[in-house]
């Protein structure tokens, strides 16, 4: 395992600039999860990372080794991409073992590991078949076991889950951490997934046109998030966010919320002070979905009208309009009403994030 190292990368193509100055830092050992949307440079950096492209500026450091200019077969790395070339008059077998015969593994050593990663990966029963008789998903699983044959001081992975199933998607996410918890190999992941993301990785740095937006534990990155960006794209469903007012209220500053004939106040604390700036100022309210929770029956409660209700299993997302602004709420099973019914609600405004509607930055 190496640690990583990327210097303010920067990279362009024709004149065009898609990273603009990246810097992370992945300790040994860490699993390091790269997200944000389509086109952000994600998978630039990846083959910056690899060697495939070459940067523009800055520095790539694996271990203790600048490798701007190491070939990508002599960077220590083994990798998945989206486009996984496998080679094509080879069998399955013969893909997966190829590299350990080039290196000279012992061939109980390869049979070995041949089996473990087969096994691993439910590929045992295509062994003997060529990447032409394989659908999408059965070759990715085989470019993931050509990799896993391998002890490279750095893995990465470019949406290596993306042509799977669901179910099989899944049980490779969980492959993918015993994996990692056994060899404590450093991972550079690359996904969209929020679940991938957050169940995967030690650290998150979610992109966005070039720049690291924020970089942190996926606690971190859940609960403080940097802006409004982040806040919106890591969870599922999407935190909420309402258009209010920051006002006075009693003891305090709250966010108005005018409801019908109503005006409630929800409640702030903001102990360092950033909202006393703001006071009498539209901001927008951050509040994720299972913040709202159905209101027990003596508690006192906001009660909404329900437009629309998706019940997932073990809980319902009951929509309804706070200030104009559709909001979900995380509503258990039992407690969620039907639409044009009313639901008590009550809101946990202990993690609420505001954000300048103007910059998008956030204020508390
Ligand atoms: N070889 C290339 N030549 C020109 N533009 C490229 C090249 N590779 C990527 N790009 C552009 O860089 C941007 C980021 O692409 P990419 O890194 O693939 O994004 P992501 O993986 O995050 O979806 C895109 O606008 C893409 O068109
Ligand atoms: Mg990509």
């Amino acid at each position: 395992m190496r640690a990583l190292k990327i210097k303010n990368v920067k990279k362009s193509f024709g004149g065009v600039d898609i990273l603009k100055g990246i810097d992370i830092e992945v300790e040994p050992g860490q699993f390091l999860i790269l997200v944000g949307p389509s086109g952000c440079g994600k998978s630039t950096l990846m083959n910056l990372i690899a060697g495939l492209e070459t940067v523009t500026s800055g520095e790539i450091v694996i271990g203790d080794r600048v490798v701007n200019d190491v070939p990508p077969k002599d960077r220590d790395i083994a990798m998945v991409f989206q486009s996984y070339a496998l080679y094509p008059n080879m069998n399955v077998k013969k893909n997966i073992t190829f590299g350990m015969e080039m290196r000279n593994v012992d061939k109980d050593e390869q049979e070995k590991i041949l089996e473990r990663v087969s096994k691993m990966l439910q590929i045992e029963h295509l062994l003997d078949r060529k990447p032409s008789q394989l659908s999408g998903g059965q070759r990715q699983r085989v470019a993931m076991g050509r990799a896993l044959a391998r002890d490279p001081g750095l893995f990465l992975f470019d949406e290596p889950l993306s042509n799977l199933d669901a179910k099989l998607r899944v049980e490779m996410r969980t492959e993918i951490k015993l994996l990692h918890q056994r060899t404590k190999t450093t991972v550079v992941y690359v996904t969209h997934d929020q679940i991938e993301a957050m169940t995967l990785g030690d650290r998150i740095a979610v992109m966005k046109d070039g720049h690291i937006q924020q970089f942190g534990t996926p606690h971190e990155i859940y609960d403080n998030p940097a802006n409004m960006f982040v806040a919106g794209f890591i969870g599922s469903p999407s935190m909420n966010f309402i258009p209010t007012r920051i006002v006075a209220a009693e003891g305090g500053l709250g966010a108005e919320i005018l409801h019908g004939e109503q005006n409630w106040i929800f409640p702030l604390q903001d102990p360092q002070g950033k909202l006393q700036a703001w006071v009498g100022k539209d901001v927008i309210l951050g509040v994720r979905p299972e913040q709202f929770t159905a209101a027990e029956d003596d508690e006192p409660s906001y009660d909404c009208k329900v437009d629309i209700i998706e019940p997932t299993g073990p809980d319902t997302l009951v929509f309804v309009h706070l200030n104009g602004k559709e909001v979900v709420c995380r509503v258990h099973p039992k407690k969620a009403k039907h639409p044009g019914e009313i639901q008590r609600l009550t809101v946990d405004l202990t993690k609420a994030v505001v954000f300048d509607p103007k910059t998008e930055a956030r204020i508390l």
